[in-house]
């Protein structure tokens, strides 16, 4: 009997558990044994297993998090933790290994596929910047879920007769910041892709208000900066993967235009929010096509390779391909969005 294994690795987000019932049943329907790793690549240092069955998965569609757990373990920062997982690879008797993340996930799932071990790939991050997918399960309800706050944000501000700044996640992409400025119908959307412009910012804000709007919504990426400045980082001390955690555009912001406007200004961070609680049905859908293209991908020995959406179609891509560039926002919609502000 075939036995394949699935962790997730990197932060966690909406649709992880719909994956992991979609290899489950799948691998389960063509005869195939399926173990679970528990906290990503950490799982498969310290050989931390879980099986999973028809049983375990059932009723953990509509969950948030991941029911394996999750770290941002890097291997490689350790030559020993990398020939532990191979060897334990082997213990494990694993004819595949389905890696379940984003670009730091999926690179170090690139090496090990590089290095000779049977590796599948599946991409998910709320941030969408994984290139070679249109789309990665967890952006969608991410961007629901920051519409509906920025509804809320919208009666509070116009109550108040003020200027509502939201900072939401991203990393260094501004899907985020886009599609859900976008479909809040914010005033401003400030991404990382384009330095801000502060005297533009206050003059559409201004202008706005000229015109009988005295409150606005300012949507700001946590990775934009200003023209001349660094991002803004909550802590400076990296992740294993190299990466600073980002945070504070929001109150900087708030403080610039407040002092420049005289508008009364308020600061929302939506953080963690956006990668909580249950999956849209778009997440839940698309989770379980990948997680079904996966296992097929398995089972063919087409290892290196990760599924994909491209169109309505899920295709597949080599790992290296998605992991090369980060995928930043496409400026056609950028420009939609921008004809919106003020
Ligand atoms: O990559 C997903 C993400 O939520 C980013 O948007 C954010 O910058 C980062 O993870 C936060 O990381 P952590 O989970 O370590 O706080």
């Amino acid at each position: 009997m075939k036995k394949f294994g699935i962790l997730t690795g990197g932060g966690d987000c909406p649709g992880l558990n719909p994956v992991i019932r979609a290899v489950t049943r799948k691998a389960s329907n063509e005869g195939v044994k399926v173990i679970g790793i528990e906290n990503g690549w950490e799982g498969m240092i310290k050989n931390l297993t879980i099986p999973l069955d028809i049983q375990s998965v059932s009723g953990i569609l509509p969950k948030g998090g991941t029911i394996l757990g999750t770290s941002r373990t890097n291997p490689y920062k350790n030559p020993k933790d990398v020939k532990k997982i191979k060897e334990n690879f082997k213990k494990l008797k694993l004819n595949a290994l389905i890696a379940v993340g984003g670009e730091d996930t999926l690179g170090v799932a690139n090496k090990l596929f590089k290095e000779g071990l049977n590796v599948v790939g599946i991409p998910k991050t709320i941030d969408n910047d994984l290139s070679e997918t249109d789309y990665t399960f967890g952006f969608d309800t991410a961007i629901n879920i920051a519409t509906e706050c920025i509804d809320r944000l919208h009666t509070t501000a116009e109550s108040h007769h003020r200027v509502m700044v939201v900072e939401v996640m991203g990393r260094h992409a501004g899907w985020i910041a886009t599609e859900s400025g976008m479909a809040g119908g914010a005033d401003v959307i400030l991404i990382p892709e384009i330095p801000i412009n502060i005297n533009n910012v206050c003059n559409i804000l201004k202008k706005r208000c000229s015109r009988g709007k005295d409150f606005s919504i300012v949507v700001a990426a946590e990775g934009a900066k200003f023209k001349k400045g660094n991002l803004i980082v909550r802590r400076t001390k990296k992740d294993a993967f190299g990466h600073e955690l980002l945070g504070g555009i929001g109150h900087r912001l708030a403080e610039i235009i407040g002092k420049r406007t005289g508008f009364e200004t308020r600061v929302t961070v939506l953080g963690h929010i956006l990668r909580g609680g249950s999956p849209s049905a778009f997440d839940r859908v698309l989770g379980t096509r990948f997680g079904v293209a996966a296992v097929e991908l398995a089972l063919r020995g087409d290892f290196g390779f990760m599924t994909a959406l491209k169109g309505n179609k899920i295709v597949k891509v080599p790992i290296e391909k998605a992991v090369k560039h980060l995928k930043t926002i496409d400026l056609e919609l950028y420009d939609i969005a921008k004809e919106f502000f003020g």
